[in-house]
């Protein structure tokens, strides 16, 4: 049985202050909650200061990006050891936001996938169709693709620890978010793929997460598929509140 894992991606919002007060507050809120797993994923600046205010509490910081290389002439990047030292325990990697925005690439998230694990990172690796792709068909065949290449080389140990995120591009910060059956759909499709790839076992351990416009009254219906693990949270994620109303709904 996976533990349902509820993930708030920040993106480029709160600073160093306004995150350590969130979580200050989070840890209040959430301190009886043991059924789901949480984790806060705020700006790189704040990734350590997050990680000292979330403390010995339940709450996993994670860092946004990474870079696959362990140090070297790469202006502007972290590393996995540097975000693992700075208190991150996960990360995310290939958002969507990344790939059209930052140019990465399957073979990127690759990359990154191996430095996150051999760092002790939890990889939460995100996959998703464009709308063009879903009108053409294409949603499943693109999901192959993304979990077959982003994915190599690892192993089933490494993918039964691992996290994927399945989040349609055209459903993230729309408004608009899958119908409980396309995310059902997606999801049995991915789990599907991972027992063939990677085996029973670690198919069944992986968790998949599902994100894109996910709110405190649409949870319970995304989570009541037996194959959706969670969510990754955008907006929804900036107030503890609704947070913590996500969190509440996650519950299997
Ligand atoms: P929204 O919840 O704001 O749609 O964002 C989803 C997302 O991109 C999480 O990574």
């Amino acid at each position: 049985m996976r533990k349902p894992l509820i993930a708030g991606n920040f993106k480029m919002f709160k600073t160093v202050h306004e995150t350590v007060s969130y979580i200050g507050e989070l840890r209040q809120l959430a301190r009886d909650i043991s059924a789901v797993d949480i984790v806060v994923a705020p700006t790189m600046t704040a990734v350590h200061a997050a990680a000292e205010a979330a403390g010995d509490s339940a709450i996993g910081i994670a860092g946004q990006n990474v870079h696959w290389e362990r140090e070297g002439a790469f202006t502007g990047e972290v590393s996995a050891p540097m975000l693992r030292e700075a208190g991150a325990r996960f990360v995310i990697i290939g958002h969507s936001e990344r790939r059209t925005l930052f140019g990465e690439t399957n073979d990127s998230v690759n990359k990154k996938t191996h430095a996150a694990l051999t760092a002790g990172l939890v990889p939460i690796v995100c996959i998703g169709e464009t709308l063009a792709q879903r009108d053409a068909n294409e949603t499943l065949a693109v999901l192959d693709r993304q979990i077959k290449e982003g994915l190599d080389g690892c192993t089933g140990e490494q993918l039964s620890g691992m996290v994927l995120a399945y989040e349609p591009v055209w459903a993230i910060g729309t408004g608009r978010n899958a119908t409980p059956a396309q995310a059902g759909e997606a999801h049995a499709h991915i789990r599907q793929r991972l027992k063939q790839w990677f085996g029973l076992d670690p198919s069944e351990q992986c968790r998949v997460l599902y994100g894109g416009s996910v709110k405190p009254d649409n949870i319970g219906k995304l989570i009541g598929h037996q194959d959706v693990d969670g969510a990754l949270v955008g907006g929804a994620s900036l107030d503890p509140g609704s947070f913590l109303a996500i969190i509440r709904g996650a519950t299997k």
